[in-house]
């Protein structure tokens, strides 16, 4: 039998939209966490989650549930420009922070997470669930193991056809989202590949973003339950692509679509180049030289690092099991990058980061 967790955790859920249920959800499966509070602006869809989940305290304003003792982690589901504010004001109230992709709409207020966390020696992690999977950590195992040699270049994409998250959706526009694809799926391109090249920190960074679908209301997708503004200008990203050089001069490339006229409705790949052999992802398959040409091996996937559910982990962090799967300097780089993204897409230059 496996051994009773020697605590409880109770959690806050801050956002029922279509990630937030997730959340719950995904806490729900660890031994040692009980969602215990539910803050949502819209009664409805709060209501609704409150009763499917048997939440016992569910308010309109997350400050209510910041305020209480019993509530030991916050979990921040909410638009991107609430990440920060919310995230720092829930460190601040003794809480630890579990906050979703992006980290921040700034590399500045995700730094100030960072030193707030570090402050009062609570853990923050950005649920970057992709690299959880056991794709990513079977191919990181290869990696440790050295079967690709030196690495030297990456290229990494997600991109869709048709899946803006609904056009006139907080996620369209900048005031709320901060950006659009590079922020919302590109983040999650990026953050894999640079967890697998084992290394985070760029020099430089020259990309071009793209508004060209979006404001046409083509490409528009399903996802998400907030409501939807007819009226929101469509003034984010809706493909973007960036050469990253890393400090090791190491290069990856990133292209990331929310509409573009593509043969795949919704395609994740990364590959990975070596000296002794590449590693592509979606299917996971190492190609490599041998006496008779080149062989490419198909590979099984497992989950020999980690779990797959990243609340779960979380947990485990806070129980002393683990250390945190995502570092939050991990994330605070792969922030500075998108940034630069934008930066260098806005000036039409490569942007040199420090
Ligand atoms: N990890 C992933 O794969 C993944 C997938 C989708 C979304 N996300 C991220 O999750 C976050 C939420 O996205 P979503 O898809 O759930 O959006 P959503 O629009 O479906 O949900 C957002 C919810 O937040 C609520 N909300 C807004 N302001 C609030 C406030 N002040 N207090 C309480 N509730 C408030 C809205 O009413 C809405 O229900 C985004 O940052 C998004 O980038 C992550």
């Amino acid at each position: 039998m496996p051994a009773k967790p020697s605590r409880t955790f109770n959690i806050a859920v801050i956002g029922a939209g279509a990630i937030g249920l997730d959340h719950i959800k995904s806490f729900k499966q660890h031994p040692a966490a009980r969602v215990l509070g539910l803050a949502e602006v819209s009664p409805e869809r709060g209501r609704d989650a409150a009763d499917e989940h048997d939440i016992l305290h569910l308010v309109t304003d997350y400050r209510e549930l910041l305020k209480r003792d019993d509530i030991d982690v916050v979990s921040i589901a909410l638009p991107n420009f609430l990440h920060a504010p919310v995230g720092l004001e829930a460190l601040k109230a003794g809480k630890h922070v579990m906050i979703d992709k992006p980290m921040a709409t700034n590399a500045r207020d995700a730094a100030k997470l960072i030193s707030e966390a570090r402050k009062r020696r609570r853990r923050l992690m950005v649920g970057q669930n992709m690299r959880f999977t056991a794709e990513i950590q079977t191919a990181k195992q290869l990696i440790n193991q050295g079967k690709l040699g030196d690495i030297y270049h990456a290229k990494t994409s997600w991109n869709r056809r048709s899946g803006i998250p609904r056009i006139g959706s907080w996620f369209t526009q900048k005031q709320f989202a901060g950006g659009g694809c590079t922020y919302d799926i590109g983040v999650h391109a990026l953050d894999r590949v640079l967890y697998l090249v084992g290394e985070f920190e760029a020099a430089s960074v020259s990309g071009q973003t793209y508004s060209r679908l979006g404001p046409l209301g083509r490409g528009d997708g399903n996802w998400g339950r907030g409501e939807i503004d007819p009226n929101a200008t469509f003034d984010v990203d809706d493909l973007a692509v960036a050469l990253i050089k890393l400090k090791s001069g190491r290069t990856v490339f990133l292209e990331t679509s929310w509409a573009a006229h593509l043969p795949d409705h919704d395609l994740v790949s990364s590959q990975i180049l070596g000296t002794d052999a590449g590693l592509m992802l979606n299917p996971l398959r190492l190609i490599r030289p041998s006496r008779q040409g080149y062989v490419t091996e198909e590979l099984k996937t497992s989950t020999p690092l980690v779990t797959e559910n990243r609340m779960v982990h979380f947990i485990d962090v806070l129980l002393g099991k683990v250390e945190p799967f995502v570092k939050m300097e991990e994330s605070l780089a792969v922030q500075k990058i998108l940034d630069a993204i934008y930066k260098s897409a806005e000036t039409g230059r490569e942007v040199r980061l420090r």
